[in-house]
């Protein structure tokens, strides 16, 4: 058990109990393979009507889709995201083929997400999600189509990075204990009395 291990009571899946978000990470590569798999882990995601509405575009750090999607990002992550090797951008499609909303649309990409990021976990992978994201500007410089929605930038790189490579501020967070809130406070029986 390290600091950033979940203090649970209860005897989690190991990779949900060792997930983390780093914003160091080692400088060894990740091959195609294993960023296939990380892809492959969310496709078989569960998602409503089983319509899939996620898409990943990835670009690997000195191309020049690194550097757009680079551009995009907040000043803050844009302080510590060189550090990883890959950046993802992910989106969903808003409409089923009917043209009605796909209401779950965003709720079935964080599934996914979800699946990648256990599934990395496997593969010694972190990933480091990031809302600070100009999602106007990426549908900009990207073009992309009407119907789809820029949600999230991800950073992937291998665990294992040196935080003193870190602005002050965030080399203290790389090591601090991960926090939650108490069960209590997340999930009723029978009621819904959460104020
Ligand atoms: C949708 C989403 C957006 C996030 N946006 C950012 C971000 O823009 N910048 C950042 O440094 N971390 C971001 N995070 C990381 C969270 O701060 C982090 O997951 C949270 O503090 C819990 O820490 P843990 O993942 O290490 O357990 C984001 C996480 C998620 C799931």
């Amino acid at each position: 058990m390290n600091s950033k291990t979940a203090n649970s009571k209860y005897d989690l899946v190991t990779e949900i109990e060792n997930r983390w978000s780093p914003r160091s990470f080692s400088s060894e590569t990740i091959s195609d393979e294993e960023m296939m798999k990380l892809f492959d882990a969310a496709r078989w995601a569960a998602s409503s009507n089983n319509y899939q509405p996620w898409r990943f575009m990835w670009a690997r750090k000195g191309t020049e889709t690194w550097d757009k999607i680079f551009n995009c990002l907040s000043d803050f992550n844009q302080k510590w995201v060189n550090n990883a090797t890959i950046l993802i951008l992910t989106a969903y499609k808003e409409q089923f083929d009917n043209g009605k909303e796909n209401f779950h649309a965003l709720h079935d990409l964080g599934l996914a997400v979800g699946n990648m990021s256990i599934q990395a976990q496997s593969q010694g992978i972190a990933l480091h999600q990031m809302a600070g994201v100009d999602w106007k500007k990426a549908h900009e410089v990207f073009e992309i189509p009407d119907g789809y929605h820029i949600t999230t930038a991800i950073a992937v790189g291998l665990y294992g990075g040196d935080p003193s490579v870190l602005p002050e501020d965030l080399a203290e967070t790389e090591t601090k204990e991960r926090s939650r809130k108490d069960l209590s406070q997340i999930v009723k029986e029978n009621t819904f009395s959460f104020l």
